[in-house]
């Protein structure tokens, strides 16, 4: 497994893989990997002839300096991890490189970067589609990997990727959970043994939530019942819960029908969580 750590290095990576004729399958991560990125991997696998995986912590897109710094890193552990599943190469590079002196290019998707979770944490979304614009001209692959769990960030990625014309597939992954149900994320370290008990309330909710969709409640009604579910859970407290048409993202008005999306989040002790459910009644 490579591990190259400047632009210059992995370009010359893949370029061997092209002069072969390889097809290249990109999985983007910021690091500290469990396995909702080891399943992307396996999906990568799958995909392309050859797997590339970044490990960047974006710094543009974090609002607050202190969550950046708080953002958990283990590099050791990383390539141990994706050199026992067979990766090709890893790309690692520093944020100067990335973000030369003097930056000022962004890329948004100027709707869908604006709404939902990009209203309570505003730039957020900019910030993904901006480093993810500077990885696919990297590395220029032909699929990309991206989970389902990060919902929004997974459908301004399709947009950006149809309205740029960029030649790449985006393939979703769908979330990978722990036994009990809370989704895999790298900030659930950061929860003590009895926020850890308090954060399934997430999966909880969306269960409920897609038990009773299938009688066609209206957005409000749903809305309600998840937000009475979430207090019965006095470590949790209820940040967003969107329901939205699951592809534009657009407002749902009167019963619920087609393809619909349960976007949540809600804080545990020192932890901002999210999970989604996409239901169709
Ligand atoms: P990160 O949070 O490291 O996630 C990397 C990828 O793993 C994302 O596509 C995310 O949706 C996926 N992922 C995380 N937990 C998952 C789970 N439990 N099941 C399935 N997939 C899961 O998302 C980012 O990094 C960054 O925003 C990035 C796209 C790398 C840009 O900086």
């Amino acid at each position: 497994m490579q591990v190259c750590q400047t632009i210059a290095s992995i370009r010359a990576e893949v370029a061997g893989y092209r002069q072969a004729g390889e097809t290249v399958a990109l999985v983007p991560t910021m690091g500290f990997l469990h396995e909702g990125h080891m399943t992307l991997v396996r999906k990568a696998r799958a995909c392309g002839d050859r797997i590339v995986v970044w490990i960047f912590v974006n710094p543009t897109q974090f609002e607050k300096a202190d969550d950046l710094a708080a953002y958990p890193r283990d590099l050791d552990r990383d390539l141990a991890m994706l050199r026992a599943e067979g990766v090709d190469a890893v790309f690692t590079p520093e944020a100067h490189e990335i973000y030369p002196e003097g930056a000022e290019t962004i890329v948004e998707t100027t709707r869908m970067a604006n709404m939902l979770h990009g209203l309570v944490r505003p730039g957020h979304f900019r910030g993904v589609t901006t480093v993810v614009t500077k990885f696919f001209n990297i590395i220029q692959p032909d699929f990309a990997m991206f989970g389902e769990k990060d919902y929004q960030q997974l459908q301004v990625i399709k947009r950006m990727v149809r309205d740029l014309h960029m030649p790449i597939e985006i393939v979703g992954v769908p979330t990978v959970r722990e036994a009990d149900g809370l989704a895999m994320s790298s900030r659930n370290v950061r929860l003590d043994a009895d926020h850890r008990q308090a954060a399934l309330v997430l999966s909880r909710a969306l269960d409920h939530a897609d038990a009773i969709a299938q009688s066609c409640p209206t957005v409000t009604e749903l809305q309600n019942q998840i937000a009475s579910l979430i207090s019965s859970e006095p470590r949790a407290t209820l940040e967003g819960c969107d329901i939205v048409q699951a592809e534009s993202l657009a407002e749902i008005d009167g019963p619920i029908s087609g393809p619909t999306a349960i976007m949540l989040s809600v804080q545990v002790g020192p932890v901002l969580l999210i999970d989604q459910r996409v239901i169709t009644p």
